[in-house]
C-alpha cells in the first residue's frame, strides 16, 4: 500500500463516512445503523449537520448510485451474518475489518466468537476511538496481519481460532486494494483451516469490465460511465489506496471450486436495489444504479 498523509485508513474512513451519513436518514428511512462510524470519520459533526439527503446529493454528483451501492453491501453482509448466528454458526473471522463495527452493532449471540483481522495501524486507531464499553467486547479477538505477506491461518490459530468450530468469513472492499496472489493464498489458507467444519465465505470484487467495457458496470443510461469508471479509481488512488485487482465471474467460482467452495450467491445493487430501498421509498431508477462490485457468497463442500 502506497504512503499517503491517510496513514493506510483512508478507505476505511471512507466506507465508515457512508454508514454515517445513512445511519443520520433516521430509522424510518435507512437501511443499516451504525452508532459508531462517527467516531472515525473527520468533519462528523458537519456530516450531521448537513443530513442525510444533502450529503448523499453530494455524493452522487460524483458518482450516481455510490452511496446506496456500499450501504447495500453493509446490510447484505448484516442479514448473512444475523441469519447465520441465529442457524448457530460459531465463529466470525472479519477480514480487513476496517471501521466496521458489526460486531458491536449487530444483536448477536454471545457465544458467536469473533475475529477482527487488520493492520494494526488501523485497529490501533479503532481501538483507540471506540467506547470502552462496547458491546460484545468481551467475544472480539483483534488479529493483525498484512495480507501481502503475513500467513493468515498462523495468524489466527496464534489469536486462538478453533478450526473445529463452524465459521463464517467476510472479506468486504478488501481484494481490490490487495494483489491476486494474496486473495489466493488467503482463500486457500482459509479452506484449509476451516476443512473439519462447516463454513461460509463472503466476498466483494470488483468487475473486471470497469476497465474494459465500464458501461457494463452502471445501469442503462448512467452519465459518463468511463469518467465515474476513472474518477472513482482516481480517487481511491489519491487516499493511498489504489484498485489493483479486477475479477471475471468465472475467475471467481473458479478459485472457489478449486479450494472446495460452492458459489450460492452473485449479487449487485441491481439485485439489492428493490429488496433494500423500496421498502423505504429510496429505490434507485436504472440510470443510478452503480454495479461495478459483486457480492458473493459462498459455502463450503464438506
Ligand atoms: C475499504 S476498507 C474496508 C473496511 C471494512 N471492511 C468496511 O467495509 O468498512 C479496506 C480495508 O482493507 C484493509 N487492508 C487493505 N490492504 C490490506 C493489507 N495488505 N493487509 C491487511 N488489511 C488490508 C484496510 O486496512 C482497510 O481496513
Amino acid at each position: 500500500m502506497a504512503n499517503s498523509i491517510f496513514t493506510k485508513d483512508g478507505t476505511a474512513q471512507g466506507v465508515a463516512k457512508q454508514r454515517l451519513i445513512e445511519t443520520i436518514a433516521g430509522p424510518k428511512k435507512r437501511i443499516i445503523n451504525d452508532p459508531y462510524a462517527d467516531k472515525f470519520v473527520v468533519g462528523s459533526g458537519v456530516i450531521k449537520l448537513m443530513g442525510h439527503r444533502l450529503n448523499v446529493w453530494l455524493t452522487s454528483k460524483l458518482a450516481p448510485g455510490f452511496h446506496e451501492h456500499l450501504i447495500s453491501r453493509t446490510r447484505f453482509i448484516d442479514d448473512l451474518i444475523e441469519k447465520s448466528a441465529k442457524e448457530g454458526i460459531e465463529q466470525y473471522v472479519i477480514l480487513g475489518a476496517g471501521y466496521d463495527s458489526r460486531a458491536n452493532r449487530l444483536n448477536l449471540t454471545p457465544s458467536l466468537k469473533i475475529f477482527e483481522v487488520d493492520q494494526p495501524e488501523v485497529s490501533d486507531i479503532k481501538l483507540s476511538k471506540l467506547p470502552k464499553d462496547l458491546p460484545n467486547l468481551e467475544n472480539i479477538t483483534y488479529v493483525n496481519i498484512d495480507f501481502s505477506y503475513q500467513s493468515l491461518s498462523e495468524q489466527l490459530l496464534t489469536a486462538g481460532f478453533d478450526q473445529t468450530k463452524s465459521t463464517i468469513i467476510t472479506l468486504e472492499g478488501v481484494s481490490q486494494y490487495i494483489t491476486k496472489e494474496a486473495v489466493i493464498s488467503t482463500i486457500q489458507e482459509l479452506s484449509l483451516i476451516t476443512k473439519d467444519a462447516r463454513s461460509i465465505f463472503f466476498m466483494s470484487y470488483v468487475d473486471e469490465l470497469l476497465n474494459k467495457d465500464p458501461s457494463a458496470c452502471f445501469g442503462k443510461g448512467y452519465p459518463n460511465p468511463s469518467k465515474k469508471a476513472n474518477l472513482i479509481q482516481t480517487l481511491s488512488a489519491k487516499v493511498g489506496e489504489p484498485w489493483i485487482s479486477f475479477y471475471r465471474d468465472e475467475e471467481i467460482e473458479s478459485i472457489l471450486e478449486e479450494n472446495g467452495y460452492s458459489m450460492k450467491e452473485n449479487v449487485t445493487l441491481e439485485d439489492l436495489n428493490s429488496l433494500y430501498f423500496s421498502p423505504v421509498g429510496r429505490a434507485l431508477p436504472e440510470n443510478k444504479i452503480f454495479k461495478l462490485e459483486h457480492f458473493i457468497v459462498a459455502e463450503s463442500r464438506l
